[in-house]
């Protein structure tokens, strides 16, 4: 509740108005009924402990055409630009393409959250176009950007990323 009350957190979301704990219970208990979201808390170690940072999820899974569309918070100002966005991305990511098997997975990202831009890009995601103006905000409208990430891209970026089991054994050898 007080991740979403707050104005900079919540400027880069489309949700608006207040949160309240009556608002939080009723997506809580919507969020169990659905069999089209998976949602996650995003846990990290600080220091000696595991805080929980933010939540991330896969929505509106479409079974069919095997896609989802992609959302994340990072709740805490403090923990943002530390690489734990990316790095959740890139493990929902594994999921949503080693266990899921969907084909593609998308997001919308509004223009003025360069910050979001740029961690879904290191995640993999390319931008693929631009809903002109389709965001209200604080008397102006916004652009919002589409994104995405294919599954046979999720798995060349991950062979680029980490070295294979023959070079680590030949390096080890
Ligand atoms: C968006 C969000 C999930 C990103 O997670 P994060 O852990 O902060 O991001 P990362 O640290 O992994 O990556 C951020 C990147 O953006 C860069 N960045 C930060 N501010 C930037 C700016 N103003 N312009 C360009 N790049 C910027 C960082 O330098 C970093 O890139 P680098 O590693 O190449 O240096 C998190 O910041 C957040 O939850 N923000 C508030 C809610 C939100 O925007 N949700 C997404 C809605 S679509």
């Amino acid at each position: 509740m007080r991740w979403f009350n707050d104005p900079e957190v919540r400027q880069y979301l489309l949700m608006y108005g207040p949160m309240s704990r009556a608002k939080e219970e009723d997506w809580f208990e919507t969020m169990q009924q659905r069999r089209d979201d998976f949602l996650f808390a995003i846990e990290a170690q600080i220091g000696a402990d595991w805080v929980h940072v933010g939540n991330l999820g896969l929505h509106r899974i479409d079974w069919k055409n095997r896609s989802a569309v992609f959302g994340i918070v990072l709740g805490e100002k403090s923990h943002w630009n530390k690489g734990f966005g990316t790095k959740a991305a890139r493990t929902i990511l594994r999921f949503a393409f080693t266990e899921l098997n969907l084909h593609r997975v998308e997001l919308e990202v509004f223009a003025f959250n360069p910050r979001a831009q740029r961690c879904y890009e290191k995640a993999g995601f390319t931008r693929e176009g631009t809903r002109r103006e389709a965001i209200f905000r604080d008397g102006h409208y916004h652009d919002e950007h589409v994104m995405s990430i294919l599954q046979e891209e999720y798995f060349a970026q991950e062979k680029a990323r980490q070295p294979s089991e023959s070079g680590t054994a030949k390096r080890r050898a």
